[in-house]
């Protein structure tokens, strides 16, 4: 059931659901991946507690009544997101809650293009769970040739729409896709379809896949199953590079969510040879509102 119907609210192992209860206004700024401040909106946050003793403690990250503790996710709400589906992110981006989407090309894929591409022209490059990323776009006028899957239409023709690129549309119900194309020719799509209905069959392989915002933003019991879709896009000789974070997801909600080293060669060492490249802290205000002490990014290159 979507997060917009059904409210349940995780802690520490424990759920409650939201539905019903007094409401508490929860006093927020909302910080968007580029540091920028976006609302200052008061907004309700509610608990069906039979008890009248709720607190709220520094910046409203987490209220407490009893052992139910609520943890903030990205949105800036309680809802539990450890398992969001298809019908979940179509209702955060149909509220614009997008602040994952920064208004700059990433930059760990700007500065890892040649480890991504091993210095070549003209690659087929992966971007799953693109979102509407300005990195399809960047990796396009460098010539290569891209390919994203998106499950939420918004996001395609929002991709297509903010570029200025016109575009067309197909069906291939075989896939239970629909294909954005750029019109003029050029070799940038994306399919719209869940990721993981997507096989080399329908979209072919790939030389290289950039992963950012994708894996961490699954849940953590669909690793395996990511792990198993993604390998097979991969040509043998291509590279992947994949950014993770590490963060506490006892604290925040997510997503994202944390993905170690260790998580990385749990899930997918049996499948490549892994190259750990960096290691940064990227703590910023947006990370202080999540009301988490530490947040990195992790950077690997992967290859087969
Ligand atoms: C955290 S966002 C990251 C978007 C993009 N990678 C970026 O860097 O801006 C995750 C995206 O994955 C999409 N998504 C979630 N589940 C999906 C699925 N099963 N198949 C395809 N896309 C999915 C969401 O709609 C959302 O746009």
């Amino acid at each position: 059931m979507s997060q917009s119907t059904k409210r349940q609210l995780p802690g520490d192992g424990e759920t409650g659901d939201l539905e019903g209860g007094p409401a508490v206004k929860v006093s927020r700024r909302s910080i968007d991946s580029n540091g920028k401040e976006v609302s200052s909106a008061e907004s309700p946050a509610s608990c069906d507690s039979k008890s009248s003793t709720i607190s709220t403690t520094v910046k409203d990250v987490t209220i407490s009544n009893g052992n139910i503790r609520q943890k903030l996710n990205q949105f800036g709400d309680y809802d539990d997101v450890t398992n969001m589906s298809v019908d979940d992110w179509e209702f955060r981006w149909g509220k614009g809650q997008t602040q994952f989407h920064m208004n700059k090309v990433h930059p760990m894929l700007a500065k890892y293009l040649d480890k991504l591409t091993d210095g070549k022209d003209k690659q087929r490059i992966f971007v799953p769970l693109c979102g509407k990323t300005l990195d399809l776009k960047w990796l396009s006028d460098k010539g290569h040739s891209v390919v994203g899957c998106e499950v939420v239409a918004t996001a395609c023709q929002q991709f297509f729409e903010e570029n200025d690129i016109e575009y067309t549309t197909e069906t291939l119900p075989a896939a239970d896709a629909v294909l954005y194309k750029a019109k003029d020719g050029r070799p940038l799509e994306i399919y719209c379809c869940d990721f993981f209905k997507i096989t080399s069959d329908v979209i072919g392989e790939f030389d290289c896949i950039w992963d950012r915002g994708s894996l961490v933003a699954l849940g953590v019991t669909l690793r395996q199953k990511y792990s198993d879709v993604i390998h097979p896009l991969l040509k043998t000789g291509g590279r992947y590079i994949l950014d993770c974070f590490l963060v506490d997801n006892h604290v925040f909600g997510g997503p994202p969510f944390n993905c170690s080293e260790e998580d990385v060669n749990k899930y997918l060492g049996d499948k490549f040879q892994i190259e750990k490249l960096e290691k940064k802290d990227v703590f910023s205000k947006w990370q202080e509102e999540w009301g988490v002490s530490y947040f990195f990014e992790e950077v690997y290159l992967l290859t087969h």
